[in-house]
């Protein structure tokens, strides 16, 4: 008795150590947070322009999309209480809470989850979540137990806000609508060298206009397949290309269905063969790379700590940044 426990507290230690070491170097990817350049330890702050040039008039005319019927205003395209639905054959009636949120502090859900469920890299894919973890989420969000690794990303702290200001009633109805919607493939997985350099606008990456690229490196580029559509009119039938070194898919297909040797857990196991998800634990297959990377790395970081991540810790324990890329690669281009 008195071996086995020993043992296990050794196990337990070699465990704490390469995650305190790990902890100790890595810091979160850029690539997967876009919260920008952090300010250089020190420096003063920036002086806003003395002279600012003065406003553009606001752009009051109507737009469309290809496919709607409906037009709408950029204003209400953005409107944080009420913004555009594009496509309401898309996706079953929204509760009042998806479709206009409750002000001051609860935005619609629809805003920035859209009101399909889709999601975008910057925020996360809703629709299809089981309810069941979709209520654990808000839950932990709530109760300071989720949160970013990168504290300057900006919309998780709003998200957290926002799950702080809701009822029970609320979240249920959230959960249901969006769990009642499959999740369907909208992120196409390329794998290549070099990819567009880019520029950040709210934690998503938008490719510069002209032909300029960069060598892609050890990370996944995830952009719009349409900036205007995605960036500007926030059309939920538009979705996103990924960008992943050469090789990346190969790799993360042999950690996912094996675990490495030890590096990881199969995730079959849990999420399903097909990693469409079982019961409570929340599908995978084809979502975006940049979320799912994020929170591997938050999980990894103890910033995503809820009771249910437990059962993800020796999961992540060991992965660097590298096997992050492959699993991320691998999963977002499986069809769910
Ligand atoms: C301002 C943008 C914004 C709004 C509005 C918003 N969210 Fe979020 N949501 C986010 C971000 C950002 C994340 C987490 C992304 C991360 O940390 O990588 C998130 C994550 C989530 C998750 C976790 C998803 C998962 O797979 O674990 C749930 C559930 C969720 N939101 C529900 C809601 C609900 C319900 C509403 C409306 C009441 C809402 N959100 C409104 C930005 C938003
Ligand atoms: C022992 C069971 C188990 C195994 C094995 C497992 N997971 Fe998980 N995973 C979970 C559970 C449970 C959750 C929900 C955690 C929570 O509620 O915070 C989860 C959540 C996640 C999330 C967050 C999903 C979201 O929507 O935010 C990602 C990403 C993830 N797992 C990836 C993986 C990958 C990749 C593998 C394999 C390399 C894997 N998991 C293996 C149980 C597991």
């Amino acid at each position: 008795m008195k071996r086995i426990v020993h043992v296990v507290v050794i196990g337990a230690a070699t465990l704490l150590t390469a995650s305190a070491l790990r902890a100790q170097f890595a810091v979160p990817p850029e690539w997967a947070y876009g919260a920008g350049p952090a300010a250089p330890a020190g420096a003063a702050p920036v002086a806003p322009p003395a002279a600012a040039a003065p406003a553009p008039a606001p752009d009051t005319s109507l737009k469309q999309v290809p496919g709607s019927a409906q037009s709408f205003t950029l204003a209400q395209v953005r409107n944080a209480f009420g913004p555009a639905d594009w496509f309401p054959g898309d996706h079953p009636v929204m509760p009042a809470v998806v479709a206009k949120g409750k002000s001051p502090d609860a935005r619609a859900c629809s805003l920035c989850h859209y009101p399909n469920g889709k999601g975008r890299a910057e925020n996360a894919g809703v629709a299809g979540l089981p309810a069941a973890y979709f209520l654990q989420q808000l839950n932990d969000f709530r109760h300071d137990l989720r949160k970013s690794a990168e504290p300057r990303k900006a919309n998780t702290n709003i998200m957290i806000g926002i799950a702080k200001a809701l009822t029970e009633d609320e979240m249920q109805q959230a959960a249901e609508y969006f769990g009642a919607m499959k999740w369907t493939p909208w992120v196409r997985v390329v794998e290549t060298t070099t990819v567009p350099k880019t520029r950040l606008a709210g934690g998503l990456f938008i490719p510069l206009d002209g032909a300029a690229t960069e060598p892609i490196g050890m990370r996944i580029i995830e952009v719009p397949e349409n900036v205007e559509q995605t960036e500007v009119l926030r059309n939920p039938r538009s979705g996103f290309v990924a960008y992943a070194p050469p090789g990346s898919i190969k790799k993360g297909e042999a950690l996912v269905t094996t675990g490495g040797n030890g590096r990881t857990v199969a995730c079959g196991v849990c999420h399903g063969a097909d990693l469409k998800g079982i019961g409570p634990v929340p599908g995978l297959a084809g979502r975006s790379p940049s979320y799912l990377t994020r929170q591997m790395y938050d999980m990894q970081a103890g910033a995503r700590h809820g009771q249910w991540a437990e059962l993800m810790k020796p999961v992540v324990a060991k992965l660097t940044d590298a096997d992050f890329v492959s699993i991320a690669a691998y999963v977002a281009s499986r069809t769910p």
